[in-house]
């Protein structure tokens, strides 16, 4: 069988829109495309109509009630929503939150906005599989501890976080607990009947569905949370968000998620052998590579490796039809070593020798086998470059 080139294994940078996902779309863009906040005629109604039954979807799929979800621009609307919702709403009772220093950059930018106007932020390292520790969770709350924000799952080391744990300890002690699941939520079971989180992030994007389409659930009973929002305007989304909802991108998010949900079980089982088989296949083949992230805690699509002697940006370029890369795609374009790698512990070269290969449902095992292959003949290419440039060095030195 040939395969096409570029071979895409960035999915967690994000999906093509699936095809079945397009078609629910596209009514709503031209022949329904009313205003879902205009109660005066039948366009409004039946757009209306549109989100209301991709709320109750949405929220099926996610264990919640109807009303437990908000919809937002994405998961970085989601996540400021949520942590200076919370904040700027329990202000009176307290200004402290804690998260980990692996989080995406749309929890930690909005918390390190909340240190700049005076609140305060413990912020917990991982182990060196970049696991949070339940307990070390505990011992950071305090009577002014207005919330706990860990990720699901990391988007550049797919590391499955504790959250069951971390959200039980937060029950338990009376702290509201937030997750950002964009990596999570529609790759691994989640079920908010049996976990106790209170502010759930979710991105379309990131699960075949369209760009620029999130949602935020926010619990409704046992605590019911009160958000201070972040946009004013017409009221839409309980006064929760306002800003006309986008209609058609809402209805994508609601059979994304359903088609995931439905299809979880063997898209995982794929993606998860899949990965095996390219780690397989590239450690066969190259010695001096090592894992980063927990090796069974993880998501089935995420391979993360580090390869010892050369840098991810000359392997990137080396690689040039595969579409991997070497950080979270929002911060790849800053050349220091990621902040999720650091904190690992391994070092700054182990960070920027690392590579992240995302597979997704497009995914075939000839693709697999065909960058495996790729990846090999490159380090060894490089590598060997690496050491002419050295003895050349020694020999003008006379060495
Ligand atoms: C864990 C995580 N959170 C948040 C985001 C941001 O999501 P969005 O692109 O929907 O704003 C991403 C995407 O890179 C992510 O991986």
């Amino acid at each position: 069988m040939s395969i096409e080139l570029p071979i895409y294994l960035d999915h967690h940078a994000t999906t093509p829109v699936d095809s079945r996902v397009l078609e629910a779309m596209l009514p709503y863009f031209q022949r329904d495309f009313g205003n879902a906040a205009s109660h005066s005629h039948v366009f409004g109604w039946r757009a209306e109509a549109a989100v209301e039954d991709a709320r109750e979807r949405i929220a099926r799929a996610l264990g919640a009630e109807t009303r437990e979800i908000i919809f937002t621009s994405g998961a970085t609307e989601s996540n400021n929503a949520a942590l200076l919702g919370v904040v700027r709403a329990r202000a009176k009772r307290g200004n402290h939150v804690v998260t980990a220093v692996t989080e995406h950059r749309a929890v930690l930018d909005p918390l390190r906005a909340h240190e700049s106007s005076g609140g305060r932020v413990t912020w917990l390292p991982v182990d060196s599989d970049g696991l949070v520790d339940p307990s070390a969770v505990e011992e950071a709350l305090c009577d002014e501890t207005v919330l706990v924000s860990i990720m699901a799952a990391n988007s550049e080391i797919g590391v499955l976080q504790p959250i069951e744990a971390i959200a039980a300890i937060c029950r338990e002690r009376g702290v509201l607990f937030h997750t950002d699941a964009a990596q999570a939520v529609g790759k691994i079971p989640f079920d908010l009947a049996s976990l106790p989180a209170d502010l759930v992030s979710i991105s379309a994007h990131k699960l075949y569905g369209p760009k620029g389409c999130g949602a935020l659930y926010v619990r409704n009973k046992r605590p019911r949370i009160r958000l201070e929002p972040l946009l004013y305007g017409g009221g839409h989304e309980r006064g929760l968000r306002s800003g006309t909802l986008a209609v058609p991108l809402i209805v994508g998010l609601a059979r994304a998620l359903e088609i995931c949900v439905e299809e979880l079980s063997q898209a995982a089982a794929r993606a998860a052998g899949l990965r095996d088989r390219l780690r397989a296949a590239i450690e066969s083949g190259l010695d001096g590579v090592v894992l980063n992230g927990h090796p069974q805690q993880r998501l089935p699509g995420n391979l993360n490796l580090s390869f010892e002697g050369i840098t991810a940006d000359s392997l990137l370029i080396a690689l040039k039809d595969v579409a991997i890369s070497s950080g979270s795609a929002c911060s790849s374009a800053t050349p220091e070593p990621s902040h999720v790698l650091l904190a690992l512990g391994g070092g700054a070269e182990r960070a920027s020798s690392a590579l992240r290969f995302g597979i997704g449902r497009g995914n075939t095992e000839e693709e697999i086998d065909w960058v495996a292959e790729q990846v090999i003949a490159s380090v060894r290419g490089l590598r060997a470059e690496r050491r002419r440039g050295a003895s050349v060095a020694q020999t003008r030195r006379g060495g």
